[in-house]
């Protein structure tokens, strides 16, 4: 009876393998692992950059914080990642070509790109040397205007002012003003920063402005009781520093002609143009 059942489960055992060897291969593994072909249906999506960024948390910093116009996805500059062989020395090979995107924007001088540019952090340009001796492949404008109009500007360095890559200094870093309280957006009007000497201003300067180199002046001039104290400064030396009116600039013609050619000069009469005195 013990045998009978025996045989009957061997044989039972058999069919079963039997079966299973013919709905699939023969059996190449010492394990069974289910086949899911459903898992592979699908192509993988690309890692995105904050997946990326799970390795590599400091790109992904620099890409966020100063990535500018450069963030978007790793792969549109990183076609190959991963295949860096030390063997092989193929670092160079296999990292992104600005000149796959870019031209050579600020000319031949400038093509060593990484040499300003991190790709990260596209942006933000460090005063290093390289920068700082060549300012002026990219700002001709500026160089020339100090060399053609030599002050004591010419003679202090670019980044002495521009302390980083596009700040703009106050006056007042280095400079007092002429007097107090004189406002610091009219030091540019009459001293254009490049060629400081080059002076310029408007008819409507104030007279203190003046006032606080030519002193005398100044106070002669606010006390007159003549009508030249109604008369700004500028408005008779007017836009160039150191100019000297003439007085039928605004007089035309005050006398006879007879008597002006006897007397050419006006200040051999009327004396002090500033404090003019009392003709009556
Ligand atoms: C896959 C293409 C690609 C590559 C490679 C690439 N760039 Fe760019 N870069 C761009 C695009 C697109 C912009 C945005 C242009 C625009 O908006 O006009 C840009 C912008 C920039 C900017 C301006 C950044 C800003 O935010 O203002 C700089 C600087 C720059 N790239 C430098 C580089 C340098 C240096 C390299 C090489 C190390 C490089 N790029 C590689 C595509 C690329
Ligand atoms: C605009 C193109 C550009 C983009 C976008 C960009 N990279 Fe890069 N990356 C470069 C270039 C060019 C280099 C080579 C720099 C060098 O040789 O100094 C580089 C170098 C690297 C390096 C190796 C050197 C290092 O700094 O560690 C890693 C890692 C890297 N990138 C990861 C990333 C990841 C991750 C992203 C996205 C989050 C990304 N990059 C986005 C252009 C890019
Ligand atoms: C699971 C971690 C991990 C992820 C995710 C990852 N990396 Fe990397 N990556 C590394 C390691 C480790 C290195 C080698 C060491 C190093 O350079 O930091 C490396 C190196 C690199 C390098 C330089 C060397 C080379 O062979 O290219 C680049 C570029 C790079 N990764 C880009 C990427 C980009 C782009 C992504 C997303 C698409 C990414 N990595 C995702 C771990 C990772
Ligand atoms: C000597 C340093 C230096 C070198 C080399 C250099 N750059 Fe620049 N680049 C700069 C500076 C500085 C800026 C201005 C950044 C700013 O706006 O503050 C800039 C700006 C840019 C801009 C943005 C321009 C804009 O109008 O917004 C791009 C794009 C750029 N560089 C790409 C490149 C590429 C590509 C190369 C290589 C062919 C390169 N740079 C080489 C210093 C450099
Ligand atoms: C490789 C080219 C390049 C170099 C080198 C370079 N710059 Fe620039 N610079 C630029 C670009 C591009 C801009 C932004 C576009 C613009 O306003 O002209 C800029 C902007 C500036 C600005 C701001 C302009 C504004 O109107 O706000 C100043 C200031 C400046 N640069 C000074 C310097 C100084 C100083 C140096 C040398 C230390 C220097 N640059 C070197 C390319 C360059
Ligand atoms: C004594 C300080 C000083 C020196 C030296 C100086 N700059 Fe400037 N720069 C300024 C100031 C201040 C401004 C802002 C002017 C304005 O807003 O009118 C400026 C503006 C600029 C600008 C913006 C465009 C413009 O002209 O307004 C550029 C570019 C520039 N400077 C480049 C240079 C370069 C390149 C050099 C060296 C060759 C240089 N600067 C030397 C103070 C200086
Ligand atoms: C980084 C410092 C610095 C900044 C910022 C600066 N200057 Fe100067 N400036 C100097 C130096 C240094 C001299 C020479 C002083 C001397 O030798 O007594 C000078 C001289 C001058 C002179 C006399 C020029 C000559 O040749 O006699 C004028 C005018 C002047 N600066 C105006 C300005 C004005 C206006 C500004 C702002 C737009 C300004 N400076 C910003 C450093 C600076
Ligand atoms: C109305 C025009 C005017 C204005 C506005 C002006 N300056 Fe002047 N500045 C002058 C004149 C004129 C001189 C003398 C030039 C000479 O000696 O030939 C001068 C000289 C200077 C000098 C050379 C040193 C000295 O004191 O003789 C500096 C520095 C200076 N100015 C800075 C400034 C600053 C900073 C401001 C803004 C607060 C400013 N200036 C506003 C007209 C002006
Ligand atoms: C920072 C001091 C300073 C300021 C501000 C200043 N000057 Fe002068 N000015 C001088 C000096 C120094 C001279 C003599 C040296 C020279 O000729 O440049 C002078 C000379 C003159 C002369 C005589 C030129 C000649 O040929 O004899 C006139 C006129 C003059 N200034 C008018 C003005 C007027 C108007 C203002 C105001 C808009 C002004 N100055 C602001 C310092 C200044
Ligand atoms: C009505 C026109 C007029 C006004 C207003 C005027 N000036 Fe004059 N200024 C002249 C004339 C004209 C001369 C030449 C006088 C001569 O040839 O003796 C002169 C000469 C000067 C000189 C050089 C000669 C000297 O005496 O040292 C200075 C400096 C000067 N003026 C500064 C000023 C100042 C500062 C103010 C304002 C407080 C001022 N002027 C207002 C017309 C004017
Ligand atoms: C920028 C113009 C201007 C210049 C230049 C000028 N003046 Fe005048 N002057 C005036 C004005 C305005 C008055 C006031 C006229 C009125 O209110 O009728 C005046 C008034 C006078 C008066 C009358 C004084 C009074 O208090 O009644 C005399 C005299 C005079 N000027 C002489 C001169 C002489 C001399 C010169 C040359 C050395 C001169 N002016 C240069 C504008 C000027
Ligand atoms: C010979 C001396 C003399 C000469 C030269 C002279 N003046 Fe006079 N001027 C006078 C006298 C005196 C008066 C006052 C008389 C009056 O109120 O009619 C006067 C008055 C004026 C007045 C005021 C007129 C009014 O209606 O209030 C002006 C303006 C004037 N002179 C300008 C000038 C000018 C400009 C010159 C040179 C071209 C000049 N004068 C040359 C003697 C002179």
């Amino acid at each position: 009876m013990k045998k009978k059942v025996c045989s009957a489960l061997a044989l039972l055992l058999l069919g079963v393998i039997f079966a299973a060897s013919t709905a699939f291969a023969a059996k190449v593994a010492t394990v069974d692992i289910p086949v899911k072909a459903e898992l592979y249906a699908t192509a993988p999506a690309p890692l995105t950059p904050d997946q990326c960024a799970q390795c590599h948390t400091s790109v992904f910093g620099a890409l966020k914080n100063a990535g500018g116009r450069h963030r978007f996805d790793c792969q549109q500059c990183h076609k190959t990642f991963h295949a860096y062989n030390p063997k092989k020395g193929n670092y160079d090979e296999i990292m992104p070509k600005c000149a796959s995107c870019h031209t050579e924007i600020h000319g031949p001088a400038n093509k060593d790109c990484s040499a300003c540019h991190n790709p990260h952090s596209p942006g933000k340009v460090a005063m290093t040397p390289r920068l700082t001796n060549t300012c002026a492949t990219c700002h001709p404008a500026q160089k020339e205007e100090l060399v053609k109009f030599p002050s004591k500007h010419s003679k202090v360095s670019c980044d002495r002012c521009h302390t980083s890559h596009g700040y703009i200094p106050s006056c007042f870093n280095c400079h007092k003003p002429h007097y107090k309280d004189q406002p610091i957006e009219t030091c540019g009007k009459c001293h254009p920063v490049h060629q400081p000497k080059s002076i310029h201003y408007p008819t409507s300067e104030p007279a203190q402005t003046c006032g606080s180199c030519h002193g005398k002046i100044f106070e002669k001039w606010k006390k007159t009781p003549s009508k030249h104290a109604k008369v700004n400064c500028a408005t008779c030396h007017r836009d160039k520093h150191g100019y000297v009116p003439q007085c039928t600039e605004c007089h035309k013609a005050p006398h006879p002609k007879s008597i002006l050619d006897r007397f050419p000069k006006c200040l051999g009469c009327h004396l002090d143009v500033h404090d003019l005195p009392s003709m009556k």
